[in-house]
């Protein structure tokens, strides 16, 4: 049994705490949060012991640790969790500032240790299959990769101050499952953005709306669209197109159950936000992090995964800012 250490237990903690304990093959050994009752609640819920952040990284009953606190925090207790040899599954992402995550991976690299980046859109059961038949030649050679993603509603404007930004913050996700559906780097970055869903968002010096178009150094395109409203909740689609044909994945509805009548035919909404829509790829993608360690596979997405998908929102910001297509080394 794998012994987790659990750090942060707030919304995304939960969900990864309850997939540890719930999975037969790890258990949630110790849990910090810096607010003692939401750790206590969550330790009794999952049977673990509340201890400190140093306690936990130090602890010899800990060989792996996963990071769910505030992004601020994600570095060094990563490089901490490292440099005592323990196994890291951190959340997106490793840091807002590209230096800081390569100084952070070379300690990782240094100490030879594990380090997963918990880029769940991977593991999304429609979005890794359609990614499972791109490599099986389905569509020929690809040549473009469309991406939507629009939140049902904008975050208070406070949020987004310490954000990072819609780029750095939010389309951090679809940089990444870009980069994996083609399987080749991006060379060029080119973005627009507005802010016309909250006024006090464009106040805050950020966008609630944004495009981004990227080219691969062989002439492959990807293009994003990200909207911090949706009138008709979380939007996800995926639409891939090659030589051979066309490959998508749309979104999934409350149910199946379809209403006809004269004036049309009529589907239940679609699942409403993260937690329920990636439900069952935030439960994989704990769960190939466990397989990895216990049975020493390579793990995926890297930290040199979150190094990539940052540079290419940093990109992103830079062009949406000089209205200039960027280069990304
Ligand atoms: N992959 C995804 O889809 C996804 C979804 C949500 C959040 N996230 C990421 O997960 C991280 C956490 O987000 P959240 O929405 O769960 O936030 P949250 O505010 O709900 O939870 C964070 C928790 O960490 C605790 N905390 C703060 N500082 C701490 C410290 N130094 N040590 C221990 N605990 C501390 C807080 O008290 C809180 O309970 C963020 O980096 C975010 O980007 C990823």
């Amino acid at each position: 049994m794998l012994r987790f250490g659990v750090l942060g237990a707030g919304r995304i903690g939960k969900v990864h705490a309850r997939t540890i304990a719930a999975s037969g093959k790890a258990r949630v050994a110790y849990l910090a949060d810096a607010v003692p009752k939401a750790a206590a609640d969550l330790a009794a819920e999952v049977g673990a012991e509340v201890a400190s952040v140093e306690d936990i990284v130090k602890a010899k009953d800990v060989d792996a640790i996963l990071i769910a606190t505030p992004t601020p925090f994600h570095a060094e207790q990563i490089e901490a969790g490292s440099n005592a040899g323990k196994a890291v599954l951190c959340e997106k992402p490793v840091s807002l500032s590209v230096e800081r995550i390569e100084q952070c991976l070379k300690v990782v690299e240094k100490n030879r240790t594990t380090l997963m980046i918990g880029f769940n859109r991977r593991f999304d059961p429609n979005f890794g299959a359609l990614e499972k038949r791109i490599r099986q030649g389905a569509v020929g050679e690809v040549e473009l990769a469309t991406i939507i993603s629009r939140d049902p509603a904008p975050p208070p404007a406070d949020y987004v101050k310490s954000s990072g930004g819609l780029f750095r913050d939010m389309m951090i996700h679809d940089l990444d499952l870009a980069r994996f559906l083609l399987g080749e780097e991006f060379v060029t970055v080119h973005a627009l953005g507005s802010s016309l869903v909250d006024r006090e968002i464009g106040a805050a010096g950020d966008v609630d709306t944004a495009a981004v178009h990227m080219q691969t150094a062989s002439g492959k395109i990807a293009v994003i669209t990200n909207s911090r409203r949706a009138a008709y909740g979380y939007d996800q689609r995926i639409e891939v197109h090659g030589s051979k044909g066309m490959l998508r994945a749309g979104n999934v509805h409350n149910t199946t159950v379809e209403l006809a009548t004269a004036e049309g035919f009529r589907g239940d909404p679609i699942l409403h936000f993260f937690t329920e829509r990636y439900g069952q790829a935030y439960a994989n993608e704990v769960l190939a992090f466990i397989d990895a360690v216990t049975n020493g596979k390579q793990v995926s997405p890297s930290g040199k995964d979150g190094l990539q998908a940052q540079k290419l929102a940093d990109a992103a910001t830079e062009s949406w800012k000089s209205g200039k297509p960027v280069k990304v080394a």
